[in-house]
């Protein structure tokens, strides 16, 4: 008689553990002139000929702004327990300073009522890009104002859903915005200026930490913490040189962001490698630090891809890459950075916000959308996170970047990254066979 093949022990995850997906306000709500929204550095960038594919805006997007009540039905259906969006600057303070305008408002509280309505956890990003225009034409993150201006905003924005919104995240990826907003100028405000990039860099910081406090004096009793894109890097080959090199773009990619936060100091190498006039130097002033590192709840964390450094510090791909040309597939990466930031900055609790990737799907005759690839991706990057959790890491939630396919910043709408497809002409959501997937691992807890 055979025997039954053995079936795999499921990999159970802790009891309340918190199953997410995430979007961001630009990338899905579109109606940018409704209800008095003003306009943001993504609508001038996204409008300026040649610097997003195809000339794609978010104007309409995912139309997310007049569907949401349908967008909180596909979450419901998911199962999903928490919901990561974004609000947008724009619509609360048009012009990035003064009176809130009510009706962005309102807005906000009707999609945070829907999702208590159908049990999902709210959580609030403050800041993902979309920064006012207005604010820009003053001197953007370059000015130090700009900083004191976030503050004003998140405590406008705190005051008003503090009730409902468990979970705030201040500035999403700050790294982004220095590398692709202001080293590489593929992203808004489409700057290639290093010096500038820095100094960027500080008051993003400062809006964080300033963000921070704000909660606190609200007496609002909501968690707070930052969102970073992590990126592990690993040397290329085994020389000394490789060995070094990686450990400087660490400090680039990685301790410039959560040094500041976690210990109260930039990292000596990366303030070394800069140089004592650089603008981030001269640009700190007596107490920054200590507003900065004002204690956070939790760490979000966004794991897209590793980085291999070769002996005279440039960049290669030793792992598959996906339809977005800067990511390569390395699963083990999860477990490797979600392990590194519990051994070097303490026992914070962590959330990944984003993870994910591109695939090229397609609307089959029978309706349905057949993403093998994302199911394969996200098993083995839950498996590494599983790992990371037993090996004591505090995860206590995940979220699928993304919820429904969007407009992906410079790539427009040619890259689609959601467990569920967006078909534009119409506007119709079909849950794409991940989702199905990724409703059953809910349910079950379990891979
Ligand atoms: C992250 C962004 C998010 C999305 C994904 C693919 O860097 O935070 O908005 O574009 O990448």
């Amino acid at each position: 008689m055979s025997m039954p093949a053995p079936q795999p022990t499921p990999l159970r995850f802790p009891p309340h553990f918190g199953w997410g997906a995430a979007t961001s306000a630009y990338q899905i709500e579109g109606a940018v002139k409704e209800d008095g929204r003003g306009e943001s550095i993504w609508d001038t960038f996204s409008r300026t000929p040649g610097r997003t594919r195809n000339g794609d805006t978010g104007d309409v997007a995912a139309d997310h702004y007049h569907r949401y009540r349908e967008d909180l039905d596909l979450m419901r259906d998911l199962g999903l327990h928490s919901y990561r969006f974004s609000i947008a600057w724009p619509r609360i303070q048009p012009d990035g300073t003064g009176a809130p305008n009510q009706r962005g408002l309102d807005f906000y509280r009707r999609l945070v009522d829907g999702l208590h309505e159908r049990g999902i956890a709210p959580m609030a990003t403050l800041f993902h890009w979309d920064l006012p225009q207005a604010l820009q034409d003053a001197g953007g993150w370059e000015a130090r104002d700009t900083a004191h201006r976030f503050a004003d905003y998140a405590e406008i924005v705190f005051r008003a859903l503090g009730d409902r919104v468990p979970v705030w995240l201040t500035i999403n990826e700050p790294k982004t915005v220095v590398q692709n907003g202001y080293l590489s100028g593929h992203h808004a405000p489409g700057r290639q200026d290093p010096d500038a990039a820095y100094l960027v860099a500080h008051h993003l910081h400062l809006a964080h930490g300033l963000a921070v406090r704000a909660l606190r004096s609200t007496g609002v009793d909501g968690r707070i913490g930052p969102a970073f894109n992590l990126h592990p890097c690993y040397p290329a080959d085994d020389s000394p040189d490789a060995a070094a090199a990686t450990r400087l773009h660490d400090g680039y990619e990685n301790r410039l962001y959560l040094d500041p936060v976690f210990t109260g100091h930039y990292p000596e190498d990366v303030l070394a490698d800069l140089g004592p006039g650089s603008r981030l130097a001269r640009g700190v002033v007596e107490g920054d630090l200590a507003i900065i590192s004002s204690p956070v709840d939790l760490l979000a964390v966004q794991y897209y891809t590793p980085i291999y450094v070769t002996a005279d510090g440039g960049t290669v791909r030793r792992r598959p890459t996906s339809e977005a040309r800067w990511q390569q597939i390395h699963p083990e990466g999860m477990y490797d950075i979600l392990t590194r930031v519990t051994r070097d900055y303490g026992p914070v609790p962590i959330t990944v916000t984003e993870n994910g990737l591109p695939t090229r799907d397609t609307l089959r005759p029978d309706g349905t959308v057949d993403d093998l690839g994302r199911i394969a991706f996200l098993r083995e990057h839950l498996t590494a996170a599983h790992r990371a959790i037993a090996a004591g890491v505090p995860l206590e939630s995940y979220h699928v970047w993304s919820l429904l396919d969007n407009f992906e910043w410079a790539e427009g709408y040619d890259q689609r990254w959601g467990l569920v497809y967006v078909d534009y002409p119409t506007q119709r959501r079909i849950p794409k066979r991940s989702a199905h997937w990724y409703r059953g691992v809910i349910a079950d807890n379990a891979l």
